[in-house]
């Protein structure tokens, strides 16, 4: 079962499942909203009552607007409903009907300064988070909900996800390079561009492993910046990737704090058995193959 299937995450969960062949059941919005408890309820039910053992939940519905939690009131309660309540809805379902969930989190969870400081290794799972935004405290106070309602969780912290549906940062630096001659872009905070077809496949060989319940991290491999980022898809555009100048975060203030340091370690990640995702670099070159409309052609 599939939540918030129409989302980039989402879509990509049920591209993969459908070509694998999988029998599954995917929820837009439209369909379920996770938020509230009876429907929930109604629709986890009927899921598991018509599907034969093993059941696997995947959440990839969140309230993702990061600066609007941080600015508007109402939307900080969405976001508590969606990122918080909600996963804790979907967990004790799945206890009462024998599924197990992978919940999907954020680097958000983290204060960004690093385990040792940046620039340094990546942050393990079992590492102190402390979120310092609206949006990661409701995905950090959500992850907790999962442990204490199921056993079989698996919550799995993913960062910086890019995918051919929605805006994205892949598309959006496309465009300004057809807009602008030069560009600025922050170049001090670090992490690893996930594709979100990557990470699809990957929570789903997840759920279909025996991998321990828990934490697990989940990106695409290596980091760079986003001034990095931004300079690797004016390569893909085959434009001189010099017109971007990297920039402080300092020069470029946003409403919700973002982390500094957002590298997530991948060793519980292949320590649970399981492949890890692709190097970010590879990815993106794959991501704009499959889709050259990330590139605006
Ligand atoms: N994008 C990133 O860079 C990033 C980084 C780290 C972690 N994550 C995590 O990765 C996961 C997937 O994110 P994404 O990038 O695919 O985000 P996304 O594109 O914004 O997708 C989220 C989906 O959830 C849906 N949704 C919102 N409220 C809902 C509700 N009450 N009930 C059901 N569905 C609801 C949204 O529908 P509407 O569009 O109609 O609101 C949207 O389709 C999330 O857990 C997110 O926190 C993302």
């Amino acid at each position: 079962m599939v939540t918030g299937a129409a989302g980039a995450l989402g879509t990509d969960l049920v591209r993969v499942l459908t070509a694998s062949g999988e029998r599954f059941s995917a929820f837009t919005r439209a369909d379920l909203d996770i938020a509230d408890g009876a429907a929930v309820e109604a629709a986890v039910k009927e899921w598991a009552d018509g599907t034969d053992e093993p059941r696997v939940l995947l959440n990839a519905a969140a309230f993702t607007a990061v600066d609007l939690a941080e600015t508007d009131p109402d939307a900080a309660r969405a976001a508590y409903a969606v990122n918080t309540e909600a996963p804790g809805l979907l967990a004790a379902a799945c206890a009462r009907h024998g599924a197990r969930l992978v919940h999907v989190s954020t680097d958000y969870v983290f204060d960004g300064r690093g385990p040792d400081g940046p620039p340094g290794t990546g942050y393990e799972p079992d590492d102190p988070t402390g979120a310092r935004s609206v949006y990661g405290r409701t995905k950090e106070a959500g992850e907790q909900r999962v442990r204490d309602a199921l056993d079989a969780h698996h919550v799995v912290r993913t960062a910086w996800v890019y995918g051919d549906t929605g805006s994205n940062f892949v598309a959006t630096m496309a465009r300004l390079a057809a807009q602008r001659d030069t560009l600025d872009v922050v170049d001090d905070q670090y992490g690893s561009p996930t594709w979100s077809a990557d990470l699809a496949a990957a929570l789903v060989d997840l759920g279909r492993s025996d991998a321990p319940a828990g934490t697990l991290h989940a990106t695409g491999g290596g980091a760079t910046t986003w001034c990095g980022f931004a300079r690797a898809v004016f390569e893909e555009l085959g434009a001189d990737p010099q017109r971007v100048r990297g920039c402080t975060t300092d020069q470029f203030p946003r409403p919700a704090p973002r982390p500094a340091w957002s590298v997530l370690s991948p060793a519980a990640w292949s320590a649970a058995g399981l492949e890890p995702l692709h190097d970010w670099r590879e990815a993106l070159h794959a991501a704009v193959t499959r889709h050259p409309a990330l590139l605006g052609r």
